[in-house]
């Protein structure tokens, strides 16, 4: 039996990267989707691929932090496929304009904590009332390996990311008794097209060298998040709730 067979699961930031590879592989293993993201074009053709694939998926072009968006696309998710099971809150990244304290504009900090913290809030709490109705579910939830140890020079961003582990964790607290289970993986430095771009063009808010240097396992690849997502989101992982996992080559362990 496949391991999301009949479940119903949100993604959000599925046109590419980590995303996508979740979508991907969360189609085959057979959970019917809504996949969300701002990148209209990149959305389009996940969900081609996976109807292609015999798939269920349906994309809704929005931003994370917009409520009103939000709240549409959660309720037609449910009414489409019947409700929703799993909520994996993927979109996130550092933002154009973030830097050092000293440096960052003031104003980049709302739009750091818009898109990787008061986004995943807002899914987490229009995710609940639904997974309630079904008798439980399971939020995935994406911090960093910046939440985790001390990397300067993407000030706002890191701040974001500490607090969705400890939303994780407050969360996993309120939801468990609703069979809710909530928690986080932390990536480290995964080559996503993003990433590339990012040390190619030797940006801070890309893995410094020192960075690269200190994942044991090398550099990791969306497909090798993806796995741990669909890990949280099936029921291999029903014992499991309030924790953040470093997905990180070892990064952490430094
Ligand atoms: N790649 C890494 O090295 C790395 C490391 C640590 C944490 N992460 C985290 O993993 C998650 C995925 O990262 P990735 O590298 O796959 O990113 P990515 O840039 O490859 O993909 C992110 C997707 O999110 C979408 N997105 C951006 N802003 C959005 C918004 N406001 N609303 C809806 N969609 C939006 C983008 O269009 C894109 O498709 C992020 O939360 C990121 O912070 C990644």
């Amino acid at each position: 039996m496949k391991r999301l067979e009949g479940k119903i699961a949100i993604i959000t930031g599925a046109s590419a990267g980590i995303g996508k590879a979740s979508a991907l592989l969360f189609a085959s293993e057979g959970a019917s989707l809504g996949l969300i993201d701002i990148n209209l074009d990149g959305g389009k053709e996940v969900c081609e691929e996976i109807r292609k694939n015999g798939g269920k998926a349906e994309f809704f072009g929005i931003d994370v932090s917009n409520p009103e968006a939000m709240k549409g696309a959660f309720e037609a998710v449910a009414d489409t496929y019947g409700g929703i099971d799993v909520l994996y809150n993927n979109a996130g990244g550092a933002t154009p304009r973030d830097d050092y304290i000293l440096k960052m504009p003031l104003d980049e900090f709302d739009h750091a904590i818009g898109l990787n913290l008061f986004g995943p809030l807002l899914g987490c709490r229009l995710a609940i009332p639904y997974m309630n109705q079904r008798g439980g579910g399971s939020i995935i939830n994406t911090a960093s390996i910046r939440s985790m140890i001390g990397t300067p020079g993407a000030d706002a961003y890191t701040a974001a990311k500490g607090g969705v582990v400890t939303l994780t964790r407050a969360l996993a607290l309120q939801c468990a008794d609703q069979g809710i289970r909530v928690n986080a993986i932390a990536p480290g430095a995964v080559l996503t097209e993003r990433v590339k771009k990012l040390m190619e063009q030797d940006n801070d808010s890309g893995p410094t060298q020192d960075m690269i240097e200190k994942h044991l396992l090398g550099l990791g690849h969306p497909q090798q998040v993806a796995t741990v997502a669909l890990f949280f989101a099936s029921e291999d992982s029903n014992w499991i709730t309030g924790q953040v996992l470093p997905v990180d080559g070892g990064a952490s362990v430094h």
